[in-house]
């Protein structure tokens, strides 16, 4: 039976594509499951001027695609919603938002609880909380949280910035930084497949594992983002927040307890534990690429909005070591890029062959070699883990081949799964942590993303180098082959 969670939502950019897209039906699936019912209220705002009518119309028109589990259901939830005209930037707005905060509060019984929600430009980010507390719009009754849309600064520097902005208003327990990666069921499953497992947490380490390999490979292009992408690239965009995430779960420590709390400490602690390079080191152990033309499709120097010259990366592969005692030794190889052969995100932990191969011994019958065993995590677009072993090839003789055990999540399975913004969404309505980036997790990744970032603005790089449909170009494979090592996933093999 769900809890109902009490609260009044401040939504910034309220009339912006991710709140179209994602957090309204977010929010009407947690509604529909009962998680949110008559003790909520969301005020939405933006500068464009809209009545509460027509803000509740856009609502309507954003859920239309799910639907509904009762008669009326849409229009029921529509009602929670209302609209003000705001200038983030003009303090004298906040008063306005001030007063209906405080009325949608009496009117929905929200108990003095305030979720405030950054859907818009990062650079309004600090101004907002500055003005929220300036202005007296928290509570003293109830919670008050902040939840902050991903990019968070563009270094370490611009970051530290924007932290320290939002520190003056609210706290660490306070503040919930989206990123949406961690609202996958896979991600999450991360941690229940190694410390639920005896099997696989005995081997989790340098004895007994050769590297691991995280791939989040993207089919498209930059398609409508390219304004953003182009001053961002994949680096910012992909590696310092969803791979960074992505590899401290595979790295960190077994927390004490599952509570959001021993989660971040262990987290912070692998983080702290990735070697940072010097210029020379992460020259030799990152790529960089950029898509051409092909399949009849633009080159990225040639998409809309797009410098013709343009030095951004869209492909990134790396090589990341820690330095601690459980994983001294063990590469973790990472990549991630556009308009590459498929849209999945996978995980590929390859474990040391036997120390001894009996069946490649002169002495024996067969000249087999062995397989790595290979532990696969499926995060997207399928959710699940294959386990490839050795075993005998059925018949006379002997020879060894790799055999696959499979469990892929079952279409109910994938039904019963909230999408990552309803998840998020219900964790900061209960304060839970989990699934949330901390502050310190993202000042250790960008420290560690910064010292590339530096490099490459200022080489020019040998751009396009890689065509649509590979998986990027060929210095990817040989980060890998120069350790005698290969991609588990690649093409044509
Ligand atoms: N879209 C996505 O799929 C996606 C994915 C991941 C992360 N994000 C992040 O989510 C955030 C929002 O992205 P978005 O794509 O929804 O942006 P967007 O479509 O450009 O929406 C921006 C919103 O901000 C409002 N706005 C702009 N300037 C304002 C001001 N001075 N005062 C008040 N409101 C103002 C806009 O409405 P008015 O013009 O009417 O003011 C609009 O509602 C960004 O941080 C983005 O990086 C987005």
């Amino acid at each position: 039976m769900a809890t109902e969670n009490k609260a009044v939502i401040t939504l910034f950019g309220a009339t912006g594509d991710l709140a179209k897209r994602k957090l309204y039906t977010a929010l009407f699936k947690l509604y529909q499951k009962g998680y949110l019912a008559d003790h909520f209220a969301l005020l939405g705002t933006s500068r464009r001027p809209l009545t509460d009518e027509e803000f509740q119309q856009i609502v309507r028109e954003s859920i239309s695609n799910i639907p509904e589990t009762e008669n009326g259901q849409a229009e029921a939830f529509s009602k929670h919603f209302f609209y003000k005209s705001h200038d983030v930037t003009k303090p004298e707005h906040y008063e306005i938002l001030k007063q209906r905060l405080a009325e949608l509060d009496e009117q929905f019984g929200a108990e003095g609880n305030r979720l405030f929600y950054m859907s818009m430009a990062p650079q309004f980010f600090g101004t907002i909380a500055l003005n929220l507390k300036k202005q007296g719009l928290l509570t003293d009754n109830g919670f008050n949280r902040l939840v902050i849309e991903k990019p968070f600064g563009r270094d370490f520097e611009s970051a530290k910035k924007l932290n320290d902005e939002l520190s003056q208003t609210f706290s660490e327990n306070q503040i919930f930084r989206i990123d949406h990666y961690l609202g996958k069921e896979m991600v999450q499953n991360i941690q229940a497949l190694r410390f639920g497992n005896t099997m696989i947490e005995s081997l989790w380490n340098n004895r007994y594992i050769d590297n691991i390999q995280v791939t989040l490979s993207e089919k498209l292009g930059v398609e409508e983002r390219a304004g953003y992408y182009d001053q961002s690239g994949a680096l910012r965009d992909m590696v310092q927040n969803h791979i960074m995430q992505i590899v401290a779960q595979l790295a960190m420590e077994q927390p004490v307890a599952f509570t959001d709390a021993d989660v971040r400490v262990e987290k912070i602690k692998a983080l702290r534990s990735l070697r940072l390079y010097t210029p020379s080191e992460a020259a030799a152990n990152f790529v960089r690429g950029q898509y051409d033309a092909g399949d009849g499709t633009n080159a990225y120097r040639h998409e809309d909005g797009v410098d013709p010259e343009s030095g951004t990366e869209t492909f990134v592969a790396a090589k990341l070591m820690f330095d601690n005692y459980r994983w001294s030794g063990v590469p973790f190889y990472v990549r991630t890029g556009k308009k590459l052969a498929d849209k999945f995100t996978r995980i590929d932990v390859v474990f040391k062959k036997p120390l001894i191969d009996i069946f490649a011994n002169p002495r024996s019958e067969s000249d087999q070699s062995l397989n790595s065993n290979v532990l696969t995590i499926f995060v997207e677009p399928n959710s699940g883990f294959a386990i490839q072993l050795n075993a005998k090839r059925a018949g006379q003789g002997f020879t060894t081949e790799p055999v696959d055990l499979r469990f892929l999540q079952s279409d109910s399975d994938k039904k019963e799964s909230p999408e990552p913004y309803e998840r998020l969404f219900h964790d900061a309505l209960e304060g839970n942590h989990t699934n949330f980036a901390s502050w310190a997790e993202i000042a250790y990744a960008w420290k560690f993303v910064d010292v590339i970032r530096k490099l490459w603005d200022i080489e020019k790089p040998q751009f396009p180098n890689y065509t649509p449909g590979s998986m990027g170009p060929a210095a990817s494979d040989e980060l890998l082959a120069r350790d005698g090592r290969k991609w588990v996933y690649r093409l044509n093999h």
